[in-house]
C-alpha cells in the first residue's frame, strides 16, 4: 500500500506553487523510511544505485545516504522522447555508466514515474547488461499517466496527475532545489 499526499499551504512556501504536496519534514522521512527497507535488502550485496540525471539527483543522494549499507553510485543521463510525442519511450543514453554492472546487484533510482516510457527503456537497456539483479525505487508515481507496463519494485508517494516542481523536478530547469514538493500554478505554464 503506498502512501498517498495531501495538498496543504505552507506559510513561506514558493509564491509560483499553488499548493504544498509534500513538506520537507514529509520527504525526510520517507527516505529515511525507504533508506532502512533498502539497506535490509541490500546488507551484503554491495549494491550500485544508479541515479538518472537530472530530477533524481536529490533523490538518488538522499537515498544513498540513508541507506547505511556498502554501496556505491553512478549515474545515467537519457535524452527524453519530449511532452507530446512518441510512444516508444527514450531515444539515447547521454551519459552511461562509468563502470561494467555484470554480475552487480543494480538499484535504478528516479525521481518520478509517468508514462513508464524512460523506465521501461532504461529497464530493458541495464538488463541487458547482466546485472545479478535489478530493482527499482522512485519517489513519486503518477499512475494515472502511465502509458507502459513497467515494474516498480519501491515507491515513495503516488500523486495525482498536477505538474509538480521541487526535490529534483523542475519547469524549464527552475525549482528543482526547492526542498519540498509543490504543485505549479496553472498560469505560469498554460
Ligand atoms: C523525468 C523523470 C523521469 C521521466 C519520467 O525526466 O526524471 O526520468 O521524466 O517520465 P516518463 O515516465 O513519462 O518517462 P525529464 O525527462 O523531465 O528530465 P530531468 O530528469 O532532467 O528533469
Amino acid at each position: 500500500m503506498v502512501d498517498k499526499v495531501e495538498k496543504k499551504i505552507v506559510p513561506g512556501m514558493h509564491p509560483d506553487l499553488a499548493y504544498t504536496l509534500l513538506t520537507e519534514e514529509e520527504i525526510h522521512r520517507k527516505v529515511a523510511e525507504m533508506g532502512r527497507l533498502l539497506a535490509a535488502e541490500y546488507r551484503d550485496k554491495n549494491p550500485i544505485l544508479v541515479g538518472i540525471l537530472k530530477g533524481a539527483v536529490l533523490f538518488a543522494s538522499d537515498l544513498f545516504r540513508a541507506m547505511q549499507v556498502p554501496a556505491s553510485i553512478d549515474f545515467m543521463a537519457v535524452s527524453s522522447y519530449g511532452a507530446s510525442t512518441k510512444s516508444s519511450g527514450v531515444t539515447r543514453i547521454l551519459k552511461d555508466l562509468d563502470q561494467g554492472v555484470e554480475g552487480r546487484h543494480l538499484l535504478l533510482v528516479e525521481d518520478i514515474v509517468d508514462t513508464g516510457l524512460t523506465l521501461r527503456y532504461l529497464r530493458d537497456y541495464l538488463e541487458g547488461r547482466d546485472p545479478a539483479s535489478l530493482k527499482v525505487a522512485v519517489f513519486l508515481d503518477k499512475p494515472s499517466r502511465r502509458k507502459v507496463e513497467v515494474k516498480v519494485d519501491y515507491v515513495g508517494y503516488e500523486i495525482p496527475d498536477e505538474f509538480v516542481v521541487g526535490y529534483g523536478l523542475d519547469f524549464a530547469e527552475g525549482y528543482r532545489n526547492l526542498p519540498y514538493i509543490g504543485v505549479l500554478r496553472p498560469e505560469l505554464y498554460q
